[in-house]
């Protein structure tokens, strides 16, 4: 299902255009003078987590537009469409159906006329044996000894998803198992992790969806040879190693046995695959309950997309604000920014979720998109940022939507830590909104004992624009269920902006050509003939690489 007709000729599209030139100079500052109820109009609740959007250039008169806008280009019957699996996903002929890893309802999903339940269901009582024999030392390593390591080998949507949610539920850890993750294909990362670890206690899970992934294979294939050359015998690999892939000849290829490899399926994404036994890793340091816990958070975000109405839906509210700043401010960044320690991936991990998805300039039916599509995601944790890049978003001319994401409670509630933490991001979302405008900076400066006349040369140094947008979310805890909520919601608010837009937010051919070049160029570098074949400047730096290896 996807919509016809052209977006930037849409009426809604045409009366946002005027909207927008009817609002742009006006400041929020002055809408939260007037309204007292503004938090309560721009608020909304899902699956255990608040959303507030007051802080946007945005009125009633916008958010109808806006969801007119979503009317029209048929967004319920789009988010239908992912769940019930039509093959959305065209360029690869497949559904997305991630919603299925998490369903908790006794819907049957049908792919190919076959319902997919049982086979998930399956796997994750795999995952739940796995999980019990390692945690309870049933499963041990060559020489008997309990595990007390597990390093996941995996790039891209096979790392990062898992890497976030471990170090967001790292309260709930085993500590008898440290969890490591090799992603890099960089001698210096596998190095670090192998130097600190015991071949007899260390499990390795190989998670490639496709296994054929240059990277992963390289480290695979390095930490089998680390367990070889260290105490390890060919006999014991089964032990020690096991894979989670769609690719299971592949996989058994390697070396792998077939009862340790889990199977993926093709109409899981990579970004979208942490619910899948790509989330192994994670089961097995926070346990297969918590794991369980993740998903029904998911489940519940999922259920509330698939049925809120599109005015209180919290994904559909937080793309269609996205698709305002991109499309009508011309704004092309937006920052995510977690007050809390433990939720520092969020940003690596929504980088690929949402840039990945849709850094697309062609439309699902072929056509050159003509308007903006997915904006630059980056961020960083709170207060850290505000010490460093916030400059930018105070003061810079560009502007950059934000979002705060903070847990009301911490699962280390030491003195007045998280007061501290929350009045920061309170704090940063209201500079953001108010700014400081130059009779306040002279005021200030004046009363800091400058004179009038030397506060009137410094204030516009001082000056702060204000009125640039945030949303904040927020829950009472980072909690398995919110985290699945959380991560949930953005899948579903990039989801919603590729359907709006008219993309496919399932596919990521622009990976490709990279891949292709990069088995020409590593020749190159093995090689020792001249580089001639290359543009000057990538034949210039395989010469730079040839000749530096001989200075140390
Ligand atoms: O290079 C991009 C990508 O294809 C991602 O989409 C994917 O998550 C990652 O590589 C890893 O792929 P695989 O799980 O097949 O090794």
């Amino acid at each position: 299902m996807s919509v016809s007709g052209s977006l930037t000729q849409s009426d809604s599209w045409k009366s946002l255009h005027k909207h927008y030139d009817e609002i742009k100079s006006q400041h929020m500052r002055d809408w939260f003078a007037a309204d007292p109820n503004r938090f309560e109009r721009f608020h909304t609740e899902a699956a255990g987590l608040s959303l507030d959007y007051s802080k946007n250039r945005i009125n009633e008169d916008t958010m109808h537009l806006l969801l007119r806008l979503a009317q029209e280009r048929n967004l319920p019957a789009q988010i239908d469409s992912m769940f019930t699996g039509e093959a959305i996903n065209r360029s690869e002929q497949r559904p997305a159906l991630h919603t299925a890893l998490r369903n908790y309802s006794d819907r049957p999903i049908l792919v190919d006329g076959q319902d997919i339940m049982p086979e998930i269901r399956d796997t994750v009582h795999r995952m739940e044996e796995f999980c019990w024999k390692v945690r309870r030392n049933q499963w041990r390593g060559y020489s008997n000894k309990p595990f007390t390591d597990v390093v996941s080998i995996g790039i891209g949507g096979s790392f990062l998803g898992p890497k976030l949610a471990s170090s967001a539920l790292k309260p709930y850890w085993d500590s008898r198992l440290n969890i490591h993750y090799l992603a890099n294909i960089d001698g210096s990362h596998i190095t670090e992790i192998l130097k600190r670890l015991d071949p007899a206690t260390t499990l390795f899970i190989i998670q490639s969806k496709s296994f054929g992934t240059q990277e992963t294979l390289k480290n695979a294939t390095a930490c089998r040879q680390w367990f070889l050359d260290n105490g390890g015998t060919e006999e014991d690999l089964p032990k020690h190693f096991s894979a989670v892939s769609s690719n299971v000849e592949k996989a058994k290829a390697f070396g792998i046995d077939e009862d340790n490899i889990f199977p993926m399926w093709d109409w899981v994404g990579g970004r979208y695959s942490l619910w899948s036994a790509i989330g192994l890793p994670l089961a097995l340091a926070i346990g297969i309950d918590n794991f369980r816990d993740l998903l029904r958070g998911a489940y519940k975000m999922d259920e509330h997309f698939r049925t809120a109405p599109l005015a209180q839906n919290m994904p559909v509210i937080m793309a269609l604000l996205g698709v305002w700043y991109v499309n009508f401010f011309g704004v092309n960044s937006h920052a995510i920014l977690p007050y809390d320690h433990y939720l520092r991936s969020l940003p690596a991990h929504l980088q690929q979720l949402d840039m990945e998805s849709n850094g697309k300039s062609i439309t699902i039916d072929g056509n050159q998109v003509d308007y903006d599509t997915g904006p630059v995601i980056w961020g960083g944790v709170g207060t850290n940022g505000q010490h460093a890049f916030h400059q930018l978003l105070h003061q810079g001319t560009h502007f950059s939507p934000c979002d705060f994401i903070m847990p009301m409670c911490s699962h280390n509630p030491i003195d007045n830590f998280h007061a501290m933490l929350v009045s920061n991001c309170l704090s940063q979302s209201q500079a953001l909104l108010q700014g400081k405008s130059e009779d306040e900076a002279i005021a200030e400066l004046v009363a800091s004992g400058m004179s009038k006349a030397e506060a009137i040369v410094l204030a516009p140094q001082k000056v702060i624009p204000g009125n640039r947008p945030s949303n904040t979310i927020y829950f009472p805890k980072a909690t398995p269920q919110t985290v699945g909520a959380l991560i949930a919601l953005y899948e579903h608010k990039v989801a919603a902006q590729g359907f709006l837009w008219g993309i496919n937010s399932f596919d990521q051919w622009g990976v490709e050509l990279g891949k292709q070049l990069g088995s020409k160029v590593l020749g190159a570098l093995e090689s020792d003939a001249i580089p001639e074949d290359f543009d000057g400047s990538t034949n210039g730096l395989v010469r730079a690489f040839h000749q530096m290896q001989n200075l140390l």
